[in-house]
């Protein structure tokens, strides 16, 4: 019920939001990540890592301190929040207690509201068989996809010990003749065109140092008519006469870069002029922001239970550091500056 409610909040987001997508006649700062059809040469703000398409030095430093800082905090978040690595999904009118089981139910309601919006089937029988799971962190979201519709998934991070522990936790679940896992690029993917009928992309593409490239491997490894799924942080939509963010915006958000690794933030307009560049079709976009607000105060106050600050003592300097600029997130939603956003979309048959 709540969920059909939500599905028709979600429907008038998504025309209030395309309304708002109109393409946009020139090249903004903050959008050349992306919109650069070239390797770009922008005047956008760099972040920790971040790094023109062509300057390869970086990309390789981004990368690697990606797959470190995964390794380094994938056992800690396990520990505390379980094999999901993204965010929680809360009800508008929902009483969130604070037990580890409402947010632990939140995360697979973000599965589940993903896999609603994007019109993929309930009916296990007409759901997804192939499924690419393209920056898997420790293989959450390929099990519950596997179980639900019983697909077959592969999937990728840059982590190796994400990838180990996604196939060690596959095989004590009895899922290993279903869901794989392996160190690979989600700018290079190690897999032919055409491949799988659902490409998942959980809260990896603010990662991405190229969103034009990232999104060009998801279109290429989808199957004719496969539904494609980018659920990613993205900075508000630039308004008509904007130029840029503000330079308050650009210094927070530099705060987390620095701290997460990641490189230039886009809009999810932005998402939506790649994927209309690719001739993607039944676009559909929505900002959710409203419905993950319980989930960073859930995890500030988990680090600061006895349990959270020893095993963030005990992890590392980049975990830590990650750490101290949660707040940063909290009030980037609250200033309208994040946005947390699903973008769905389907490949012509
Ligand atoms: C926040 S975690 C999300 C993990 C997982 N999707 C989930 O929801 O549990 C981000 C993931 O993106 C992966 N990632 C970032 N950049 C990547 C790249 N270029 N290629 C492959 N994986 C990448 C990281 O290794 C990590 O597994």
């Amino acid at each position: 019920m709540t969920s059909m409610l939500l599905s028709s909040t979600s429907q008038t987001q998504i025309f209030h939001n395309i309304r708002a997508f109109q393409p946009i006649p020139h090249l903004h700062p903050y959008r050349t990540t992306c919109l650069a059809p070239l390797p770009c040469r922008s005047r956008s703000i760099r972040c920790a890592g971040s790094t023109a398409v062509a300057d390869t030095g970086s990309t390789r430093e981004l990368k690697q301190g990606i797959a470190e800082l995964y390794d380094e905090s994938s056992a800690v978040w396990e520990d505390i929040w379980g094999d999901h690595m993204h965010h929680g999904f809360y009800y508008p009118d929902e009483v969130v207690s604070g037990s580890d089981s409402d947010h632990r139910a939140a995360q697979f309601r973000m599965i589940q509201e993903a896999l609603s919006f994007a019109g993929v089937s309930e009916d296990p029988e007409k759901g997804p068989k192939t499924v690419v799971d393209v920056g898997c962190g420790i293989g959450g979201s390929s099990r519950y996809i596997a179980r639900k519709f019983g697909a077959k998934c592969q999937g990728i991070t840059l982590s190796p010990f994400q990838a180990q522990r996604a196939n060690a936790l596959a095989e004590t679940e009895g899922l290993a003749d279903k869901v794989s896992f392996q160190v690979a690029d989600a700018l290079e993917q190690p897999f032919p065109d055409g491949q799988f009928d659902l490409v998942w992309s959980m809260e990896s593409g603010e990662h991405m140092p190229d969103k034009r490239k990232f999104v060009g491997e998801l279109a290429r490894v989808a199957a004719p008519g496969a539904t494609i799924v980018i659920v990613t942080w993205c900075h508000r939509v630039l308004g008509p006469s904007e130029e840029s963010l503000q330079p308050w915006e650009m210094k927070h958000l530099k705060k987390i870069c620095d701290a997460y690794y990641l490189p230039d933030w886009c809009s999810t307009a932005d998402y939506v002029n790649l994927l209309e560049s690719l001739s993607l079709q039944d676009i559909k976009t929505a900002d959710w922001s409203q419905y993950v607000a319980p989930f960073w105060p859930a995890v500030i106050r988990s680090a600061l239970t006895w349990k959270g600050l020893t095993s963030l003592l005990r992890s590392g300097m980049k975990t830590i550091r990650g750490a101290l600029v949660m707040p940063l997130m909290i009030e980037g939603y609250k200033k309208g500056l994040i946005k947390f956003a699903i973008i769905t979309c389907r490949k012509p048959e």
